[in-house]
């Protein structure tokens, strides 16, 4: 894949100088654990900042209440946390006349503390709606539950949230609908619309925000994968073409060992994306290993070459600026609901750095 030269981070560094590098270098901190070479690893957070990035993890409120490990680990690597879980509607807004901000205010809170950006997971998600919203959504009124949703998060969050996750997962061509939009409880409420309202509304809301379109599934070299490429880019364009504004395409990139991936089509994807004046970021980063084989070392070693050649491939045709993984420890991963031994975070069950944890620091620092 041709890297564009105008998206080039090295180049940056070049210019920079070495003073730079060394003094990003210097900020190389031992692992809380063995004190083996493997932990002498650059904290992401460093890592990203020498190499003009930003670095974060999705995380929950109770977990850093109750595990200071983790909680240390989480101010040392990160620069953005995201909620896991704690933004979705069906969290916040279990029935219409009560709110539970309690999990998330909380994360904003440890986000201002620690001097880090809380992103926005999610607005408009198909599984994120509670029932009552379902029903609401769908009458004369529907349009104002919307927006009093949206306006009540966003204004809340103005403060310590820059980047929103406003419409998540809309596409699906495998309800073979001509546009590949996904059939759900938004698309019956209120039309194809839905996507470029919800992005006007956001725009309004948050005039200065972030405002991300976040999708799964497009790394592969599978016929399912190109239709969610092609899917995608028509939402992109239709967007825009309603008067939308949309200015980051989410990668998801939830990867797994044994798939088809793809860097040529991916790398020619993020290109189109990236023509249209769209970002692409990296927003739930993890690699499945469910079906590799070999003992946890090697497996590790797989799990690092996949996350270099996912990063790799998207700085190299992208501006992106925002590396997000879905946890940053083994030990609080959700894949594990699927597969208990899975390894697919940059840290350890001990909270030592990976050799995953190696390759993302090498590539945020100097990749592009
Ligand atoms: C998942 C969380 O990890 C779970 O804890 C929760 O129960 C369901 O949602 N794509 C997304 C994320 O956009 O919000 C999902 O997160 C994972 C897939």
């Amino acid at each position: 894949m041709g890297a564009a030269p105008g998206y080039s981070r090295r180049a940056v560094l070049r210019r920079l100088g070495t003073g730079a590098l060394a003094a990003a270098l210097s900020g190389c901190a031992l692992g809380p654990g063995t004190g083996s070479a493997a932990d002498s690893v650059m904290p992401l957070r460093a890592a990203a900042k020498a190499g003009r990035r930003r670095y974060g993890a999705a995380v929950s409120s109770e977990l850093l209440g109750k595990d200071a490990g983790y909680r240390d680990l989480i101010r040392r690597e990160c620069d953005i946390i995201v909620p896991e879980w704690e933004m979705k509607w069906y969290n916040i807004q279990k029935n219409p006349d009560r709110y539970d901000f309690s999990g998330c205010d909380k994360l904003a809170a440890f986000a201002s503390e620690n001097g880090m950006e809380l992103r926005g997971h999610t607005l408009v998600w198909h599984l994120g709606l509670p029932d009552w919203a379902k029903t609401r959504l769908k009458e004369a009124q529907g349009r104002d539950v919307l927006h009093t949703w949206m306006n009540t998060l966003m204004t809340r969050y103005a403060g310590v949230v820059r980047s929103w996750d406003v419409v998540n997962e809309a596409v699906e061509p495998t309800d073979d609908r001509p546009d590949g939009l996904r059939e759900s409880d938004w698309l019956a409420a209120f039309g194809t619309r839905y996507i470029s309202d919800s992005f006007k509304m956001a725009a309004e809301i948050a005039p200065k925000a972030e405002l991300v379109y976040n999708d799964y599934g497009t790394e592969h070299n599978a016929r399912w994968s190109r239709d969610r490429r092609v899917a995608i880019l028509r939402l992109l364009e239709r967007v825009k073409g309603e008067g939308g504004r949309i200015d980051a395409l989410g990668l998801q990139s939830h990867l797994r060992l044994g798939d088809p991936w793809d860097p040529k089509a991916f790398g020619e994807f993020l290109r189109e994306v990236q023509d249209m004046g769209i970002k692409p970021i990296v927003t739930e980063m993890d690699v499945r290993a469910d079906r590799a084989s070999g003992d946890a070392s090697a497996i590790d070693a797989k799990v690092a070459d996949l996350y270099t050649s996912y990063l790799e491939t998207v700085f190299a045709n992208s501006r992106c600026d925002t590396v997000v993984t879905w946890g940053l420890t083994d030990r609080y991963t959700f894949q594990r609901r699927r597969y208990a031994d899975d390894r697919p975070l940059p840290f350890d069950d001990d909270l030592n750095p990976k050799k995953a944890a190696a390759a993302v620091a090498r590539i945020l620092r100097d990749e592009g």
